[in-house]
């Protein structure tokens, strides 16, 4: 069923007034893109989906967790974590304590990925960590650290690539077998974050919309990846200020390969690998 930008506009509007949930500023491309998948996998027409919205509160519910996109990963795009390892978190060496948020985190691979890393690098204990989303569902996988086996058995060959291989030659190598951080059991299908893990971050609800700083606390390292790429330009500038706002002077926002500063913001940043490090 083809979806109309009318249609696009009433749903943003009704979803609106009838919860606290916010999708102006959503690109219209990705909203007409998740909309039209709503459609086809309830058999539903614009018009019959914005009643059900109207007289369902667990569908309206259902709906704004399909519009907000939880795929995620452990260590996503390894490239990006090699600029963590190489480039980024070195320079954190010398502070006596590390800061980090990791806004629309999902159900927290990638939190798991930022531990992990971090200890290897002898900078777990002094780091502080912070994760948030919009979705109360996500974080409550987070917190439990239970994911199936079978979709995320593909992803243990990134956890080979940033953390057991050596792609910049330097003189640390990392013979780290799984079972250090998490066990697998193929039989429950399942892969399980170790206790040690589980109780080192703090998750809360936020709403980068709408909500400010969760916490009381300034950034080192703000890692927000694949997020305001559902964003229209205006919200993704609202929240590159909360962002920078929040940030100590140095400290790093890292994005999703997709996405970049293009707006007022970019001349408080210097590009450092493929990292932000505000100036
Ligand atoms: C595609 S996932 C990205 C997960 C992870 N950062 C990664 O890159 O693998 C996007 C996440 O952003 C969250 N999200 C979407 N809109 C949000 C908002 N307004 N405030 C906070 N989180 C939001 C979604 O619930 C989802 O968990």
């Amino acid at each position: 069923m083809e979806i109309e930008n009318q249609d696009i506009l009433a749903f943003v509007n009704t979803v609106k007034s009838l919860s606290e949930y916010d999708f102006t500023q959503y690109s219209d491309k990705s909203l007409k893109r998740r909309l039209s998948k709503i459609l086809l996998d309830h058999d539903l027409s614009p018009a019959t989906m914005l009643e059900k919205i109207r007289t369902d509160a667990s569908f309206l519910e259902k709906t704004v967790k399909e519009i907000t996109v939880s795929t995620t990963e452990m260590f996503r795009d390894p490239p990006i974590w090699h600029s963590l390892r190489y480039d980024i978190l070195p320079s954190f060496q010398n502070l006596p304590q590390i800061s980090i948020w990791h806004p629309g985190c999902s159900t927290g691979q990638e939190i798991f990925s930022m531990m992990i890393l971090l200890n290897e690098m002898g900078l777990l204990q002094k780091s502080r960590i912070f994760g948030t989303d919009i979705n109360e569902d996500v974080l409550d996988t987070a917190r439990t650290g239970v994911y199936k086996y079978r979709f995320n058995e593909g992803y243990l060959a990134n956890f080979d690539a940033v953390i057991r291989e050596n792609p910049r030659d330097s003189n640390t190598y990392f013979d780290v077998p799984y079972s250090k951080y998490f066990h697998v059991d193929k039989t429950r299908d399942n892969i399980r974050m170790n206790k040690t893990l589980l109780d080192k971050p703090v998750y809360k609800k936020q709403d980068l919309v709408r909500d400010p700083n969760p916490f009381d606390e300034k950034y080192d390292l703000i890692v927000c990846r694949n997020v305001i790429i559902y964003f229209n330009y205006e919200l993704q500038n609202k929240v590159f200020k909360l962002f920078l706002d929040n940030m100590n002077q140095g400290g790093c926002l890292v994005l999703g390969v997709h996405e970049s500063i293009l707006g007022p913001f970019a001349s408080r940043f210097d590009k450092k690998s493929q990292v932000y490090v505000k100036k």
